[in-house]
């Protein structure tokens, strides 16, 4: 390409000629007429894909509850695998990356992995799996999950996704809330070059549960527990079974998938997703907004454990007939080039991660990058924090040599897929800002009184009417949380976001971050209360409170404030316990960075503590005034522990 990729007009960014003339989408018309009639313009998307039976309704509202496509008749893998057979069959459709260098990657062409799907799907129905049944999958980064998630689909099943990484306890929880039979699991992986035992967890985690087979897929080779009976390995079950498969025909209104984000108390929301208003937005967003052509290498660095990997990971490049990559290690392992040398080996174009890993990446300096070509990227993505503008250039200079569009992607679990973002041939990328909501995407920024906001006023992110087909549809067997959650704040037909966000005066969209009591460490989504409730297990501790610190890589990182029991234990001792408590709980992946045990927690006089007054000892704000505490002595002991 040209000099001309990207030109520069004040601080926007827009698309030049050359990348304008390829795109999927360049002209801007595109807005007004979805905005006109947004039901229809998704209608008109729905078209493209195959339908059994073609629905009756685009888009039925019984606030706060809403369908998509009613009355249609729809199989998402028949979509994203059978139709791609006619022209892709041998065309690759999953590359997978192991972790060991030494390891060769494992190529499945378009018909390779439906003949997969088609034989897992068989193994799954000859357990007795029937449509509606629900299946965990606790898998790391392998063909498999992608398997078993297209097999669950092929049949009509709901899978239920657990991020690898997360703690037998935090597997239990989520096994229980969707009463799953079957769980899909490995002997282990690869994770900085030593094996994770996953099946021990497993074994932790299905305990008081209904889980009565497990799936055991042979990956590491370890030594791992078995129990006669109850486990299976994957290689046994489909080494007879037969390649053919028919889909199970699903209404379009039916559950596709759960999947759990964090909740206001310790307890997961098991979001309902399902699936043909999912397949229409997965695969346009995907399609659009990363401007796929035939010959795309996609690759998002997300683990399928979140509702990331699920679309773009798994659906939105099949769907589009693209070839998706996943890799299993970690990203700096064993050097910090380990992504790039995989962008060049395999030719990836577009390339799709998380700011905490760029800021991480800029850390390790400019040298690592200079040994790797990077020349076979088009298009830059980001999605899941806030992409502050050093790092949005960093990305845009030296990982996309001023080539590539940058495309920052906003949206939540609970809506499926993208919402907002710009769209790489029209542009503009404003560093720091996301862009324009989606085509047929309706958004507005409101006060707490519902107002309206004008430019560059910050409020709260809310989705109108008619929302977006890929929406969630409830909250698993919990319709209170989702009234609550999502249908409270403004009533029932606008959906609140829990993001402050403003707008310039192009409309442009900045987020500025939640405001509920979620914190986002390193992309990661945990509640306050899920870590609190975490270390309240513990025998010692009487008082907890946590708070998010503003971290330069992470974005955030949970600081933990506990008051403990009176216990001849060494303080040293007890912080650490406090660690691995969470750790136990939850999984290693969101732990406090630091712990100070108090005398005492700053509360009102109603009891309830001040995390705020907390907070504000990191983020050098005045503590303002402390006389409607119950006890503000406790700030300044508190002050003096952590400032010293
Ligand atoms: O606060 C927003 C932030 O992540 C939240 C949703 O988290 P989760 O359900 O884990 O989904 C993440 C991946 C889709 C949002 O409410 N968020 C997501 N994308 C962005 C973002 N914050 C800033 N910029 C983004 N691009």
């Amino acid at each position: 390409m040209g000099k001309e990729d990207i030109i520069k007009k004040g601080d926007l960014y827009f698309p030049g000629e050359e990348l304008k003339k390829g795109a999927q989408l360049k002209d801007e018309a595109i807005y007004q007429k979805a905005a006109k009639d947004p039901v229809k313009f998704w209608e008109e998307l729905a078209q493209d894909l195959k339908w059994s039976k073609k629905w009756e309704k685009g888009f039925s509202h019984d606030p706060p509850y809403f369908e998509w496509f009613k009355g249609g008749k729809i199989n998402i893998t028949q979509n994203a695998l059978d139709e791609n057979l006619k022209e892709r069959a041998n065309k690759p459709a999953l590359i997978w990356i192991p972790e060991p260098i030494e390891e060769q990657a494992r190529v499945l062409s378009y018909q390779e992995l439906l003949r997969e799907v088609n034989k897992f799907s068989n193994v799954l129905k000859k357990l007795g799996v029937k449509k509606g049944d629900r299946v965990g999958i606790y898998l790391p980064m392998v063909p498999e999950a992608i398997i078993a998630m297209l097999s669950c689909a092929r049949i009509g099943a709901v899978h239920s996704v657990v991020f690898s990484a997360f703690s037998p306890a935090a597997l239990k929880i989520r096994l229980q809330d969707t009463g799953a039979k079957i769980l899909i699991t490995a002997d282990g992986y690869y994770r900085r070059g030593k094996i994770m035992n996953l099946k021990e967890n497993a074994d932790e985690g299905v305990k008081e549960t209904e889980v009565e087979k497990v799936i055991v897929v042979k990956r590491a080779g370890n030594e791992i527990p078995w129990q006669e009976g109850r486990d299976l390995w994957w290689h046994e079950l489909v080494k007879d079974e037969s390649d053919q498969c028919q889909p199970e025909i699903m209404d379009s209104e039916d559950l596709l998938f759960l999947l759990a984000t964090s909740g206001s108390t310790g307890h997961p929301k098991q979001i309902m997703h399902t699936c043909g208003g999912y397949a229409v937005q997965a695969k346009f967003t995907g399609k659009w907004i990363f401007d796929w052509h035939e010959n795309d290498i996609f690759w998002c660095t997300a683990d399928i454990g979140w509702i990331t990997g699920h679309t773009y990971g798994v659906y939105s490049p099949l769907l589009n007939g693209i070839t998706t990559l996943i890799f299993e290690g970690a990203p700096d392992w064993p050097e910090p080039d380990r992504w790039c040398q995989i962008v060049d080996k395999h030719q990836v174009t577009v390339f799709y991660t998380a700011p905490t890993a760029i800021r991480m990446f800029e850390k390790y300096g400019e040298d690592f990058l200079k040994k790797h070509k990077l020349d076979s990227l088009r298009i830059l993505g980001s999605v899941g924090e806030i992409f502050d503008e050093a790092a949005w250039y960093w990305y845009f200079e030296k990982v996309g040599k001023r080539r590539c569009p940058i495309v920052d992607t906003w949206w939540q679990t609970e809506s499926g897929g993208i919402l907002i973002s710009s769209l790489p041939g029209m542009g503009p990328f404003k560093p720091s800002f996301i862009g324009l909501p989606f085509p047929g995407v309706k958004i507005d920024i409101l006060d707490n009184k519902g107002k309206s906001l004008g430019p560059d006023q910050q409020g709260n992110l809310v989705i109108l009417p008619p929302f977006a087909p890929g929406f969630l549809r409830g909250v698993y067997k919990n319709s209170k949380k989702y009234l609550e959650t999502y249908w409270k704040q403004y009533g029932k037909e606008i959906y609140f976001t829990s993001d402050a966000a403003y707008r310039d005066k192009a409309g442009l969209v900045r987020i500025v971050g939640r405001v509920d009591d979620v914190i986002k460490v390193a992309g990661h989504r945990i509640t306050i209360g899920e870590l609190e409730s975490a270390i309240a297990l513990h025998e010692d501790i009487i008082g907890c409170a946590v708070v998010g610190k503003p971290d330069e890589i992470k974005g955030e990182v949970p600081i933990a404030f506990v008051v403990s029991k009176k216990t001849e234990k060494p303080v040293e001792q007890l912080k650490k316990e406090v660690v691995e408590q969470v750790k136990k709980e939850i999984g290693p992946i969101v732990l406090p960075q630091e712990v100070y045990l108090v005398e005492d927690l700053p509360k009102t006089r109603s009891g309830k503590i001040m995390r705020r007054i907390l907070k504000k000892l990191f983020t050098g704000e005045p503590l303002g005034d402390l006389s409607t505490l119950a006890n503000p002595q406790s700030v300044e002991k508190i002050k003096k522990i952590v400032c010293g």
